[in-house]
């Protein structure tokens, strides 16, 4: 099985869990994201992943981070880090994204990673005047997408005639000095969603939840078509950790407390979310706090259960932990201090008794 990693969520728009928190106050700024990364790379955080959204899609009138530009910075600021940034492809062109691809791989030396996403939230693309097409429909735009990606991102030449796509003898050059081609990630929960990173993707983002339904999510798509090298997986889920489980307990439910505050947020955001996203589906079933399952994967309990429960996912088949905490900052921390390390000691089995 691939080597665990720890990933965290780049804080595009501000705080994960409750927006109105003393303890984080809003900040989804460039200098906030960029002083995030650099201490994540310090700690041992092996991946970044810079969500896309053009206008925030909990409340318009706050700031959001722009993915792209920022992870091209990202890329010339850090030398190990993994940085995988997201696309929805009604907004970009395949080859003018290809393109910035392969130009942050290059400024990366080949550490870079797209997630193909297919979008939920509708005035993000309609108040531009770009149709939200209906949920397959978008998935059926998204699969010709990267269709034509992908090969331009390997350097291949390029001609493609399909229902939205109209591509002749297109090359990008240069090509990829460090490896084949940027890994491709995907996030999404629906039926279309599953088959389009069987066919066409490298590792699959699962939204945070129990741990027998990523088992049983894990063997569905493992199980579907695929020409490629076996599919990875990715999982993202919000971390409460505290020295006992009822600390932790007790912090979640304080995390919960100031969520509500973000309920008519969440109503906008609600009213403005395609009803036929699985994603929010799925969301709904576990009380959570946290974007994309959070809390919903259990990892909330003492630094023991925590490990534990990672190590559980890990055995079921999640390479990559993509993580979010409340008040970022000082949990990303405590978590790299307090949990990496049991967590590595624990994958090595018990310490043999020296000889004597
Ligand atoms: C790990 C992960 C990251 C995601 N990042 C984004 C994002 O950056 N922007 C976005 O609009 N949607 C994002 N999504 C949501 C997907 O767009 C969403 O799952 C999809 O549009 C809904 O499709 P579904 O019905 O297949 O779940 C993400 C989903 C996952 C699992």
């Amino acid at each position: 099985m691939s080597r665990l990693r720890f990933g965290i969520w780049a804080l595009v728009h501000g705080s994960r869990a409750a927006l109105q928190d003393p303890d984080e106050p809003y900040d989804a700024s460039w200098e906030r994201n960029k002083k995030l990364v650099l201490e994540a790379e310090a700690l041992g955080y092996d991946s970044v992943l810079v969500a896309q959204h053009t206008i925030n899609p909990h409340d318009e009138s706050l700031n959001q981070l722009e993915a792209w530009t920022a992870s091209a910075a990202l890329a010339a600021l850090t030398p190990r880090i993994e940085i995988i940034s997201a696309i929805k492809p009604f907004l970009y062109h395949p080859v003018v994204l290809a393109k910035m691809a392969m130009q942050i791989e290059e400024i990366s030396r080949g550490r870079f990673a797209i997630n193909l996403v297919n979008a939920w939230n509708r005035p993000e693309l309609e108040k531009a005047g770009i149709p939200f097409l209906e949920h397959d429909e978008r998935y059926a735009y998204g699969r010709e997408w990267i269709a034509v990606v992908e090969p331009l991102l390997r350097g291949e030449r390029v001609t493609f005639k399909g229902r939205y796509f109209d591509l002749h003898d297109y090359q990008l050059r240069p090509a990829d000095g460090f490896r084949t081609r940027p890994q491709i990630y995907v996030g999404g929960e629906s039926e279309p969603a599953k088959d389009l990173v069987a066919a066409h993707g490298d590792v699959w983002f699962i939204n945070g939840q129990p741990l027998a339904d990523v088992e049983r999510l894990i063997q569905d798509v493992a199980a579907r078509p695929r020409q490629a090298a076996p599919l990875r997986f990715g999982l993202s889920a919000f971390v409460v950790a505290r020295e006992t489980d009822e600390e932790a307990h007790a912090v979640h439910e304080h995390l919960s407390e100031l969520a509500k505050k973000d309920a008519p947020i969440r109503a906008v955001q609600k009213a403005n979310t395609d009803p036929k996203v699985v994603m929010m589906q799925t969301m709904a079933k576990t009380p959570r706090v946290g974007s994309n399952g959070g809390t919903a994967a259990g990892l909330v309990g003492s630094y023991a259960t925590v490990a534990e429960r990672i190590l559980a996912f890990h055995h079921a088949g999640i390479e990559l932990f993509m993580l979010q905490f409340q008040p970022f900052e000082a949990e990303m921390h405590r978590f790299a201090t307090k949990i990496m390390p049991r967590v590595k000691e624990m994958q090595q089995g018990p310490k043999m008794k020296a000889a004597g």
